[in-house]
């Protein structure tokens, strides 16, 4: 199909019905002119297509499916590779359904572990959350079907999410809340975004040009789709011209009419409406040209890989005295309503219809030695003795009790946030009575985001297995088994409590208004700068076997924002079990003048090694590595000046550590004015030619250096030359006695300008 000839042929009602929905899930077709309607759906870890009674609350079926781990569990995989399997998984399900789209993946940042759909965002940090949503766009888009990246932008909370509007400053939009977008559109090619619900500084993201156009279209290149979340028009004048191609669902034809009226009306430029028919036209061709219904979906095959998948998700919090891995023979008593009936996924648009969900019980069926007790419930809170009791019992005559644990369903969800961090007070009980009747304790975790662990001190090995997907009792027993050494890594941070949380203070807003007042400390940048303790750090996670750090090297001790450093790092297996290792490389500026995290991560490699086998680990960094976002250049920019690079098992646990010197070509322009103060003149070589004799008189004028003995104990020096250093120039006319005028320090600052 010729596109733009095509669009010449249509008449302004045809083009305006294009952009939006025929339904829920399809687009409109414009038969006369062979244009077919083509489906999207809801995603990613996972297919959710639904047929005839479409909705997008979860409510009503749809297709069976295989649910892969969820974000919130792929992210603890810390592997690209992890992400790119079920992007194909999930990319061959579309082939086969006739999906076009995959909706999906969320990459929101985790600002509070309170948002609801935290489970569905891979991370607190941008620079992993960018790695792992860029992989998971290439897996999907590798089988030629379309990923929407969502939600666009800065919708890192679910209350009133339809209308907040997050008030975010420029540097931690740029540092925090875009990277992972801006990565899956530059580098993976991400064929839609969609925008959010919310406002961003006070306008609809669905109507946002800023967004929509200048940063997405005309830094970042993207050359797909806009779609608005499902229900985020406002005005959708305003987002035609804006930016946003697509509305779904369908808007019964009001907004086609109102797009129509205003470009009759002089209101709307015709070209917007044909710009955007184009780039929905050229995704549509791009999949109908590379459509394979005949692609085989072999569910079983998916489920294994689930299974595998969720395996390397999970991360060992704990383990005392080497309880884990169980060894064959040993009694267990299974304990936990999770162990029957896992909860492996979150609700709302993302859940899937599973063909097959497989419990840890399900896993465990035929192994010699294991007793089961469910513990609690997850209709209420409140402990029930009588399932307690039957939990210690069980524990009593095992050698070890495991306990599946977690958050129910109703805990957290699309659409809601929690209010607070805590686990069922039944679970916490059970947990608690437990461990009094067996010292051997396990507690394995089944939920989307971070809970308190008052508990902590009765369990001797905790797995934290998020929401893992339909195979989650399959991994389950691999990694208590030690079939599968654990090596996940908490992709977030995990408070003792609520209130330690940056954004604790301002969380969901004042009404629409949510401010997002921590600025970058976001996460570890916070716990870390703050030196606040922390349950477990970001990065945290441990293994059946250990690992040791050496020979850290850079490629240069001095480079300039141009260059790349390369930076190894050997490996080595030190213990008696093969695993797999995330080895994390994070930056820090030793002295800067914006404020900055202590350290950030920009760079993680997950490697397998056999018992005793090194292997060289090695990072390639650019400007971006060091960089901080600069507002008054509104770029990138590097200050000169020394750099550590680290080499963690986490945030808070560097193994080794070096630093590079790097030197800034870019200059800051500075302007100065009679109200620039001495401070900031006398850091330029060139104020300072022209002011050093001016400054001296001051100096004298003041009595700067003056012999007497009570002036010099009334006022140092040092305050002296302190209070100096904060007066603006202007102030010179009045400390001279008028030697100096108004006009001639303006001329004085002229000329300094002009230098
Ligand atoms: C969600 C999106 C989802 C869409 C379609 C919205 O409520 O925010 O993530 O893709 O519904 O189901």
């Amino acid at each position: 199909m010729d596109i733009k000839s095509v669009i010449a042929q249509m008449t302004l009602e045809e083009k305006a019905s294009l952009l939006s929905g025929l339904d829920f899930w399809h687009t409109k077709p414009v038969e006369r002119l062979g244009i077919p309607s083509v489906m999207v759906s809801d995603g990613p870890h996972g297919l959710r297509k639904q047929d005839d009674q479409a909705d997008h609350l979860g409510v009503n079926e749809s297709i069976k499916a295989v649910c892969m781990p969820t974000a919130c569990a792929s992210a603890a995989s810390f592997d690209r590779d992890v992400l790119r399997q079920i992007g194909e998984a999930v990319g061959d399900a579309c082939q086969h359904e006739r999906v076009a789209v995959n909706l999906g993946p969320a990459v929101n940042i985790k600002r509070s572990p309170l948002c609801g759909r935290n489970f569905e965002y891979f991370s607190e940090d941008p620079y992993l959350a960018a790695e792992l949503a860029t992989s998971i766009v290439k897996g999907i888009q590798s089988r030629n079907i379309g990923v929407s990246v969502k939600h666009f932008a800065a919708n890192s909370q679910e209350n009133r999410r339809m209308s907040s509007d997050s008030i975010v400053d420029e540097r931690t939009l740029r540092e925090i809340y875009y990277p992972a977008f801006e990565s899956a559109v530059k580098d993976g090619r991400a064929w839609t975004v969609m925008c959010s619900y919310n406002r961003l500084n006070g306008e609809y993201a669905s109507q946002h040009r800023q967004l929509l156009t200048d940063l997405l279209r005309g830094e970042w290149g993207f050359d797909g789709y806009v779609v608005s979340d499902w229900g985020a028009v406002s005005d959708r004048v305003k987002g035609v011209h804006a930016g946003l191609d697509l509305e779904m669902p369908a808007s019964g034809g009001t907004n086609d009419k109102r797009v129509v009226d205003a470009v009759r009306a002089g209101q709307l430029d015709e070209k917007d409406v044909d710009l955007a028919v184009e780039r929905i036209l050229t995704i549509h061709q791009r999949y109908l040209d590379n459509a394979r219904p005949d692609t085989p979906w072999d569910m079983e095959a998916q489920h294994q890989l689930s299974r595998r998948l969720a395996a390397e998700c999970m991360v060992l919090l704990k383990n005392e005295d080497g309880v884990l891995p169980i060894r064959s023979g040993e009694k267990i008593a299974v304990i936990g309503k999770f162990a029957r009936e896992p909860r492996f996924q979150g609700g709302g648009s993302s859940h899937i219809n599973c063909f097959r969900i497989e419990s840890l019980m399900d896993a465990l069926e035929g192994t010699e030695g294991v007793a089961y007790a469910q513990g609690y419930d997850i209709v209420t809170e409140e402990p029930d003795e009588a399932l307690i009791a039957e939990a210690v019992e069980a524990a009593r005559k095992a050698d070890k009790a495991v306990i599946i644990a977690g958050l129910p369903d109703a805990f957290e969800s699309e659409g809601y946030d929690r209010t607070h961090m805590r686990m069922p007070k039944c679970q916490v009980e059970l947990i608690r009575r437990v461990s009094q009747a067996n010292e051997n304790t396990i507690v394995v975790l089944y939920n989307g985001s971070p809970v308190e662990m008052p508990w902590i001190g009765c369990a001797k090995a905790v797995i934290e297995g998020y929401l893992g997907g339909q195979a989650v009792g399959g991994a389950t027993k691999d990694v208590l088994f030690g079939d599968v050494n654990p090596c996940g890594r908490l992709p977030e941070s995990f408070p003792h409590q609520l209130e330690d949380n940056p954004s604790y203070l301002t969380y969901g807003g004042e009404g629409d208004v949510a401010v997002y007042s921590e600025g970058v400390f976001v996460g570890y940048r916070y716990y870390d700068r703050k030196k606040m303790d922390v349950l477990f750090p970001f990065g945290y996670g441990l293994s059946y076997t250990t690992f040791a750090y050496s020979n850290l090297r850079l490629s240069a001790q001095s480079i300039t924002d141009q260059d790349e450093l390369t930076v190894s790092v050997d490996v080595t297996n030190t213990g008696a079990a093969a695993g797999k290792e995330v080895v994390q490389l994070y930056v820090g500026d030793r002295e800067s003048t914006v404020f900055r995290p202590v350290r950030e991560l920009k760079g993680f490699e997950k490697i397998f090694l056999e018992p005793g086998e090194t292997k060289t680990v090695t990072f390639t960094l650019g400007k971006r590595a060091f960089a901080y976002w600069n507002v008054q250049l509104h770029d990138w920019h590097v200050e000169s000046g020394v750099f550590a690079i680290e080499i963690g098992r986490s945030s808070r646990d560097i193994a080794l550590s070096c630093e590079v010197s790097v030197s800034s070509t870019t200059e800051i322009p500075v302007r100065f004015t009679v109200d620039s103060i001495f401070d900031d003149l006398m850091k330029s070589p060139k104020a300072m030619a022209k002011l050093a004799p001016l400054i001296d008189s001051v100096k004298r004028s003041m009595g700067f250096g003056g012999e007497s003995e009570a002036a010099s104990a009334a006022i140092s020096n040092e305050m002296m030359e302190a209070m100096i250093r904060y007066m603006p120039l202007r102030t010179v006319g009045s400390f001279s006695g008028g030697a100096m005028s108004y006009d001639q320090l303006s001329a004085l600052v002229d000329a300094i300008n002009e230098a």
